[in-house]
C-alpha cells in the first residue's frame, strides 16, 4: 500500500549530476546541487511531490535526510550509479500504541455531502494566504459559493514544522491563520486544513504524529471548521487495520473535544473497508480510492468502482477535476452526473477563475447539485441496456436516471421504464439541457462516448 515508507526504493544518478529516484513506483527525475559544500537533491518543481533533500556524504555513503518525516536513507551507489536503499529509519519515530475505544461520538456535521475547493490540484505546492484569499473571492464572486461550495481547504504544503512548545506552525506562506480563518468566515465560507497521523504528511511536511490533541486545540483555535487527515507516513508506523483505526480515532476524539464542530475527512485510500467504520473514528467522510487524475481512465476508474455502502458519512471519490484542463466537457459534465448520482463529497480542486463559461456551467448546475445533495442519500440502482450503464436514484421527491457511456464509441438503446423498475412518469426534465418533456412508455437514448444524460422524473 502507498504511504508506506520508504517511499523511495531505488536511486540513480549519472555523473552529471542528473538522475532518477524511483517513489511509490514512479520514476522522478532530479539533479543534484552543491549548497554549503553538500549535495541537495532536487525534483523538478513540476512533479506531484516536489522535494529539495538534504545529503551528506560520508565515505562512499551518501546519507539523504528528509527533515520532516524525520527519516534517514543511506545509500552506496556502485559504479554505474545504481543504488538500492541500503539502510533507513535513523530517526524514525516509535509508533505510539493507539488501541480502538468506545466510538466517538457523532459530531452532527456533513448531514449532506460536503462541498467546497481544495487547493491540491489547482495550487499544488504553491499555496499562499494570498493565493487562497483570492480564490475565495472568486468564489463568491463567480457564485459558486451560493451555489454550496462552501468549505476552502488548504491541502499539503501549509506547514512549516513546530514551535519550542511543539505547536504547529504555518510557513512563511501563512503569516496568520487565525486572521485568513476569520476573512473565509466573513465571505461565508467554511476553513479546511490538512494533516496526517504520520509524522510527515505525503509531500513531506510536519504531520501531527505525537500531536494530535494539541494540533486538534491549535486548529480550533485558527477557527478551522474542516480537516483532512492524510495516512501517508502513518503507514511506516501503523499496518494493521486495529491499528489504523486506532490512530484516525485518537485524532477524531481530539477533534471532538477541541470544543469547536470540525468535520473530519479521513484520506487512506479506501483500506479495511472504511465505508463501514469511518464514522466510528469520529470521520464525516472518506476516501474510497487512489488520487484521481485529470485523465478519462481514472474518472472512469474510480467512478464505476463499487463500495461499501457508507454508514454514517459519506464515501469520498476524491476531487473534481473541472477546470483543470485535461478533459472535454463532456467529459467533465460526466465526472459531476457521476459524483452527484453516488452523493460524493463535490469538492473543486482548479482555481476558480480559470474556469470557461460551460465549466462553471457544470459546477453550478442545479439538478444536479440537488441529486448529490437529496436528503434521502439513496445509492444508485445500476442497470445495464445494451452498452448503456443506466443508474437510477431514488429522491425524497421523485428519482434521477442516468445515462452513462463507458465507452469509446457511440451507444444506443431502447428501453422502457419497466426495464430499470420504473413506474411511466409524466414529464422528465434533461439536467443537461434544461429541456422539460412528456414522457413516452418506450424510447432510445444515444450518447457520444463518454458522455451522460442526467433526468429527473417529475409526476
Ligand atoms: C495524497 C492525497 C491527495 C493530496 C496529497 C498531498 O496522499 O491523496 O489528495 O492530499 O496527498 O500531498
Amino acid at each position: 500500500m502507498r504511504g508506506i515508507l520508504p517511499v523511495i526504493s531505488r536511486m540513480r544518478m549519472d555523473h552529471d549530476g542528473a538522475g532518477s529516484l524511483h517513489m511509490w513506483g514512479d520514476e522522478v527525475p532530479v539533479t543534484a546541487d552543491v549548497r554549503d559544500g553538500q549535495p541537495v537533491l532536487e525534483t523538478s518543481p513540476d512533479a506531484h511531490f516536489p522535494l529539495v533533500i538534504r545529503c551528506t556524504v560520508n565515505g562512499d555513503v551518501l546519507r539523504m535526510r528528509f527533515t520532516n518525516v524525520g527519516v534517514e536513507f543511506d545509500l552506496t551507489f556502485d559504479r554505474a550509479g545504481e543504488a538500492e536503499i541500503a539502510a533507513h529509519a535513523a530517526a524514525q519515530p516509535v509508533a505510539t500504541p493507539a488501541p480502538v475505544g468506545p466510538d466517538v461520538t457523532t459530531n452532527g456535521l456533513a448531514t449532506a455531502p460536503p462541498m467546497g475547493w481544495n487547493s491540491w490540484y489547482g495550487l499544488r505546492l504553491r499555496i499562499t494566504d494570498e493565493l487562497v484569499r483570492e480564490v475565495a473571492d472568486a468564489l463568491v464572486e463567480m457564485g459558486l459559493r451560493d451555489a454550496g461550495y462552501t468549505f476552502v481547504t488548504l491541502d499539503d504544503g501549509w506547514q512549516g514544522g513546530r514551535g519550542a512548545d511543539g505547536e504547529i506552525l504555518p510557513n512563511r506562506g501563512f503569516p496568520d491563520m487565525p486572521t485568513l480563518g476569520r476573512k473565509l468566515h466573513d465571505l461565508g465560507l467554511g476553513f479546511g486544513i490538512y494533516s496526517s497521523p504520520g509524522p510527515a504528511t505525503c509531500a513531506d511536511y510536519t504531520g501531527s504524529f505525537g500531536y494530535e490533541e494539541q494540533d486538534a486545540r491549535t486548529f480550533a483555535r485558527w477557527g478551522v471548521d474542516f480537516l483532512k487527515y492524510d495516512w501517508c507516513s502513518a503507514g511506516a508506523l501503523y499496518r494493521t487495520e486495529e491499528e489504523m483505526r486506532g490512530i484516525f480515532q485518537r485524532m477524531g476524539r481530539a477533534l471532538r473535544e477541541s470544543g469547536r464542530p470540525i468535520v473530519f475527512s479521513l484520506c487512506q485510500y479506501g483500506a479495511f473497508d472504511v465505508p463501514r467504520w469511518g464514522a466510528t473514528v469520529g470521520g464525516n467522510l472518506w476516501r474510497v480510492s487512489y488520487d484521481v487524475e485529470d485523465r478519462w481512465e481514472s474518472i472512469e476508474a474510480i467512478g464505476f468502482a463499487e463500495h461499501s455502502t457508507p454508514v454514517g458519512g459519506w464515501n469520498d471519490l476524491d476531487m473534481l477535476q473541472i477546470g483543470l484542463g485535461g478533459l472535454s466537457d463532456v467529459e467533465y459534465r460526466t465526472q459531476m452526473a457521476i459524483w452527484a448520482m453516488r452523493s460524493a463529497p463535490l469538492i473543486l480542486s482548479c482555481d476558480p477563475r480559470d474556469l470557461s463559461a460551460s465549466e462553471l456551467h457544470i459546477l453550478t448546475n442545479r439538478d444536479i447539485i440537488a441529486i448529490d445533495q437529496d436528503p434521502l442519500a439513496a445509492p444508485v440502482e445500476r442497470h445495464r441496456i445494451g452498452a448503456v450503464d443506466v443508474w437510477v436514484k431514488r429522491l425524497r421527491v421523485g428519482h434521477a436516471v442516468a445515462f452513462l457511456n463507458r465507452t469509446e464509441d457511440v451507444v444506443e438503446a431502447r428501453m422502457t421504464w419497466e426495464h430499470i423498475g420504473l413506474a411511466h412518469p409524466a414529464r422528465t426534465r434533461d439536467a443537461w439541457t434544461g429541456v422539460e418533456a412528456p414522457a413516452s412508455p418506450e424510447w432510445s437514448v444515444a450518447l457520444a462516448a463518454h458522455e451522460s444524460i442526467v433526468l429527473r422524473l417529475l409526476s
